[in-house]
């Protein structure tokens, strides 16, 4: 099993970008995942290549036209097509749960916007899902597909070096995740203060330690991320 990705987007040399280094760009030369680009303005059909027209109804920027967005997502063949994700703020908003899904997919298609957005009829007509990264605004959807291929393809079999470790990190439990602290056991910063690794993680108390880290997994949640604790 390995997970392709269709990517429709105006600016193809965006990809594979920060995901043809370290263990994903191993994982891409390996074959456990793959993509393919489809620039939308090669489905633009006047001289001038446009993908884009004023918005109906008025108001600022442009907006992606209906027929040429269906033309490039038609090109590619419906096996081939599989989930079509369009990346937008007005979308729900990415969790590890959405990206434990998307992982397990053969084939992810992802829709880039750049402008005010894309003719909402072509986003009806294929029943395409909308996909947002967060509460903040990206002049276009390709920074978002690359955090939402990264998301997915760490949790792919064999890309992380540690299989443990998807299992304790934050999210995977519905809690944030605890602190980490390695050698030296005894550091001083740079202001002259020196800070000790806390005890119980040198005690060899596994149990203990378990119970610890638990702990505070709780409490970082409790204070930085309470809605964590009151999701279903
Ligand atoms: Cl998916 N796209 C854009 N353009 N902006 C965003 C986003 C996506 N998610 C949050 N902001």
């Amino acid at each position: 099993m390995s997970l392709h990705f269709n990517l429709l987007t105006l600016f193809p040399e965006m990809f594979p970008g920060s995901l043809g280094l370290s263990l994903s760009g191993k994982a891409l030369e390996a074959g456990r995942w793959s993509y393919d680009t489809i620039n939308i303005r090669d489905f633009a059909t006047d001289k001038h290549q446009t993908v884009d027209d004023t918005p109906y109804g008025g108001g600022a920027g442009m907006v992606m036209r209906a027929d040429v967005i269906e033309a490039a997502l038609t090109s590619i063949p419906e096996p081939k097509r599989g989930k079509v994700i369009y990346l937008s703020p007005r979308g729900q908003v990415l969790n590890q749960e959405m990206v434990q899904d998307f992982s397990g997919l053969e084939h992810i298609t992802l829709l880039c916007g750049r402008y005010e957005g894309v003719d909402q009829r072509v986003l009806d007509a294929h029943d395409i899902e909308e996909v947002s990264i967060g509460d903040y605004v990206l002049s276009g959807g390709e920074p978002a597909a690359l955090i939402l291929m990264d998301a997915c393809i760490r949790l792919l079999d064999g890309v992380m070096g540690n299989v443990e470790t998807a299992g304790e990190e934050s999210f995977s439990n519905g809690l944030l995740e605890y602190p980490h602290y390695t050698r030296p056991a005894e550091w001083t910063d740079a202001k002259g203060v020196t800070h000790n690794v806390p005890e119980i993680l040198t005690s060899g108390d596994h149990g203990k330690i378990r119970k610890w880290r638990d702990e505070q997994s709780l409490e970082l949640t409790k204070v930085r991320r309470p809605d964590l604790l009151t999701e279903s």
